[in-house]
């Protein structure tokens, strides 16, 4: 074991999250692995998913790292309990959409939850639903990983996607939208255009917070100063150049939504 954390996500999605580590940890050393050759898993058969999921985990464990983020909700969702029975020493950080403080959120409308049509499928999804589901809209995110990927998330076509996919609950009273993709931060302005009132939640905070809180349970918080990412991708060299601008964008993002 080394002092990695490694970050895996089908894509350049799980950025986001990786993100919001480094800027609460910013003394621990990443990895960060996007399977971009495979994205998007969401459409994809469950078996073909937790297939690509340990081959990508596979990677990041061969380099010997100290935990695990798995910053993808699909991933998660098809994954995070059969990888976390095999490797009970270390820390496993998934993830799932942000519903429960949404629902908390709502003052007498409804919460959208967009995600993978693998998410919002999957038996963790339907728990959470059973919780805190009423007044809740699932809406799968069509086309979104893609306009991401292709590095078209702040283009007016996918602008256009998202209010598309949005259309059918324009005249209902929408409190709050879930950002239940970690490719979805990227598009949260459009989101927001389409909803001026509505709260928005993803789970980039949460997910941080708990890899902090389990490296602190574990004793494996690092102190090196300062603290090194590296990207790495199954696919084309430029899938990397898109993470760093998304790194870059996101660090512009978060001086206007704190
Ligand atoms: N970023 C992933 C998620 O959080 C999935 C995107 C995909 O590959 O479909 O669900």
């Amino acid at each position: 074991m080394n002092d990695l954390i490694g970050f895996f996500d089908s894509g350049v999605g799980g950025i986001s999250v990786l993100h919001e580590a480094r800027r609460i940890m910013p003394n621990e050393n990443y990895l960060f692995y996007g399977d971009n050759k495979h994205t998007p898993y969401g459409p994809r058969p469950l078996e073909e998913i937790r297939a690509l999921s340990a081959a990508a985990i596979g990677i990041l464990l061969e380099r010997g790292v100290k935990a695990i983020v798995i910053a993808c909700n699909t991933a998660t969702s098809a994954y995070a309990e059969i990888v976390r029975a095999e490797h009970p020493e270390l820390p496993i950080i998934g993830m799932e959409p942000a519903l429960k403080p949404a629902h908390f959120a709502r003052h007498g409308g409804k919460v959208i939850v967009l995600a993978t049509e693998t998410t919002l499928r999957l038996e963790k999804f339907n728990r959470l639903m059973a919780r805190y589901g009423d007044d809740a809209i699932p809406v799968v995110g069509e086309g979104l990983v893609e306009l991401v990927e292709g590095g078209k998330a702040q283009t007016p076509e996918a602008a256009a996607q998202v209010r598309e996919l949005l259309k059918p609950y324009a005249g209902e009273q929408i409190d709050a939208v879930v950002l239940g993709c970690t490719h979805y931060p990227y598009l949260r302005n459009h989101v927001q255009a389409v909803f001026p009132e509505a709260k928005l939640f993803d789970g980039r905070d949460g997910t941080a917070q708990r890899l902090r809180s389990q490296l602190e349970v574990y004793g494996l918080r690092s102190d090196d100063t300062p603290g090194t990412v590296e990207y790495q991708t199954s696919g084309e060299p430029g899938a990397i150049v898109l993470m760093q601008k998304l790194m870059d964008w996101l660090d512009e993002e978060r001086k206007i939504e704190p």
